[in-house]
Parts: structure tokens; sequence; C-alpha cells
């Protein structure tokens, strides 16, 4: 019914525009108990007691969650429980407001089965995301992705990634340090380990010190040279963080099938979705090979079927996430993966 009915009248619409008018509708039918009721048999898949598995701390009713970008703002988390998720990771939240990049800042690839974002962290900031995240009744999973204001300079962008991880600690299950965006300035350097070392280190001191300390865990960039990778990795296990979700959107658009003028007129962004999925998968392999367990790692980046979740399982994921996947395949997909892990 996806592919053949709603997806045809959603790529009608500017890319943005279908993608909040998807949220509404999910908190307009969430708002109706039979429907509610109705969504939850349509997506759930009942028998989850095989698929359970326990990581850092957390209870995961199975490895799949939503990739953040989709909730900027955590003012959906109860619609896309909905969906069958066993944890969403929201954001970037950033400490103020802002309004992002300019439209148009997200394009479709169709081609190619693949989104370019700019959308530059847009988000309500951390005090409405404190708010929205107060009032969610869903039991599953919620990490929050942390972002540093764009007009803050990189030499105090430690600043921002520890006011908003202070300031949503108590509300959010894990956080992920996300310095991989590449939309955001000169935010790739913070992965350098003398930026990323005492950013993290901080964030664990601050953790310990709550009393009841949350997972945390690095977002890589596909596009980091073999040196900033290893930096990175050492930088985690150095400061015992808890995991590395792997990977961001990628600025390489060589793979792309689309043709020059396509590209030339959307400009720069992250590329996302299928053309992402073999780089990702190498990445997520070789991170795994390095870490010999000792952190958990989400494997994010072109799963658009059930085979390409398990290839990334078998790569070395302990869970997934997806998002492009459920712009072209539909929500159906959530079930299809769940059940074929
Ligand atoms: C529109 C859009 C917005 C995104 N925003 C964020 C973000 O704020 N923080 C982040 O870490 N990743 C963000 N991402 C990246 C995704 O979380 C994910 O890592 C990436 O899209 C690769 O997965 P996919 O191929 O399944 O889409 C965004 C992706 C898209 C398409």
């Amino acid at each position: 019914m996806y592919k053949i009915l709603i997806r045809p009248f959603l790529f009608l619409l500017p890319p943005e525009t279908s993608h909040h008018l998807v949220l509404k509708a999910l908190k307009i039918l969430n708002a109706i108990p039979g429907i509610r009721g109705l969504l939850r048999s349509l997506f759930f898949v009942p028998d989850l007691r095989k698929k359970e598995t326990q990581l850092m701390g957390l209870k995961f009713k199975h490895p799949l969650g939503l990739a953040a970008g989709f909730d900027k703002s955590g003012a959906y988390v109860d619609e896309l429980a909905l969906l069958g998720f066993s944890f969403l990771e929201i954001g970037a939240v950033t400490p103020k407001p802002q309004k992002g990049n300019s439209k148009p800042r997200l394009f479709r690839l169709k081609k190619d089965k693949a989104l370019i974002n700019r959308m530059g962290f847009n988000n309500p900031g951390m005090k409405t995301v404190a708010q929205n995240l107060k009032k969610r009744k869903s039991d599953v999973i919620v990490g929050v992705n942390i972002g540093k204001n764009t007009h803050t300079p990189n030499e105090k962008a430690k600043d921002d990634y520890l006011q908003v991880f202070t300031y949503l600690h108590p509300y959010a299950d894990f956080f992920t340090v996300n310095v991989s965006c590449p939309n955001i300035g000169e935010i790739q350097s913070l992965s350098e380990k003398r930026n990323l070392l005492p950013l993290l280190k901080e964030m664990q001191e601050i953790n310990r010190k709550s009393g009841k300390p949350k997972p945390i865990l690095l977002k890589l960039s596909p596009d980091l040279s073999k040196k900033q990778l290893n930096e990175s990795i050492e930088s985690a296990l150095e400061a015992q963080i808890d995991g590395l979700i792997v990977v961001n959107t990628t600025k390489d658009f060589s793979l792309l099938k689309s043709n020059y003028e396509t590209l030339r007129k959307i400009g720069n962004g992250g590329l996302s979705g299928l053309p992402l999925k073999e780089k990702a998968k190498e990445i997520t392999g070789y991170v795994s090979k390095q870490v010999k367990g000792k952190l958990v790692i989400i494997g994010v980046g072109g799963i658009m079927s059930p085979g390409d979740a398990k290839e990334r399982m078998d790569a070395g994921a302990d869970l997934i996430q997806i998002f492009t996947g459920l712009i072209y395949e539909g929500p159906g997909l959530i079930k299809k993966i769940i059940k074929a892990l």
C-alpha cells in the first residue's frame, strides 16, 4: 500500500513538506484510540522474546531503531514508537533553538534511493525538547543526539555539548555526541583526539556525578581518514564511553547514478540511503575489529531491506538504525527487518 498509494502522493510534495505531513498525520492517528490499536496490530511483531538484547544497561526489545534527524524535537516519540521501533534517537539538539539552513535543504534522489540534506541542526533547543520528553508516555528507549549551535565557534563547542548533556540528562535513556554532521561548519575537526577526548571525559565526569549514569555514544562520519577514525575509536575507548554509531551521512557523491546537472542544482549536503550502504558496512566491519566487543556498535547507513540489516549485524553491529529506508520502503520495512533478524 505504501509504495502504490502513499509514496507516490508524498513524493509529489517537497521532501520536507511530506516529512512534516507524515509526522502530523501520525500525531492525529495516535490521538484516536481505535486507530492506535490498529496501528499497533499492523506494525508490532508479536513474539519478541528471542530478539531481546541487553546492552549498555538497557533492555532493547529487538535491535532496530530510528536514526537521528527524523524527529528533531522529541515531540513525536509516542507516535514513532507505534511504528514498532525498539529505540528512537531524537535531535540533533542544541542549547539554543535554531532554524537551520534556508530551504530547500532536503532533496530526494529517486534513481539512487537516496537523500541529500543540509538541514543544519534545525531544532527547538534543549528547553523545549525537555518539555516534550517529559510528556512522553511510551516506554520506548529514547536517545538524544547532541549538536552545537551553528554560531558557536569550535573552540567553545565543548560547552554546547556539555550544556545539552547536563540539561537533558534526566529525560533520555542514552546520548550521542554528534561531531560528524557534514552540514555544520568545521564540526568534523572535533573528531580529532585533542578535541574529542577532553569532551568525552568531561561528559563521563558529569555522568558519574549524576548518580545515574546514562550511556554515551559517539557518532562517526564515513568521511574520516583512517587516522581520524582511529583517533575517534581511541578516544571512545580511553574515555570509557559506551558505544559508537557508525555512520552519519557522507559528502562523497562519487557513487551516484543521478546526473551531474541534478547534483549541481542541489548543491552541498550529506548523502544517505542506498549509495552509503557499502561504505557504512565496511566501516562497521573495521570498527568492530578494532573495538573487539569493548564498545557497543550501532550500524546505520543505507539499510534498505531485511538483507541489508542482516549483513550489517554480521559485519559487527549490535543494533541498527534506519532513516532513508523508511522514506523509500515505508513503515512496513520495520516489521520485515525485525522478523528477519
Ligand atoms: C534529513 C536528515 C536529517 C538528519 N539529521 C541528523 C542529525 O541531526 N544528527 C545525526 O546524527 N544524524 C542525522 N542524520 C543522519 C542519519 O541519522 C543517518 O546517520 C544517515 O541518514 C544514514 O542512514 P540512512 O542511510 O538509513 O538514512 C540525518 C539524516 C537525514 C536524511
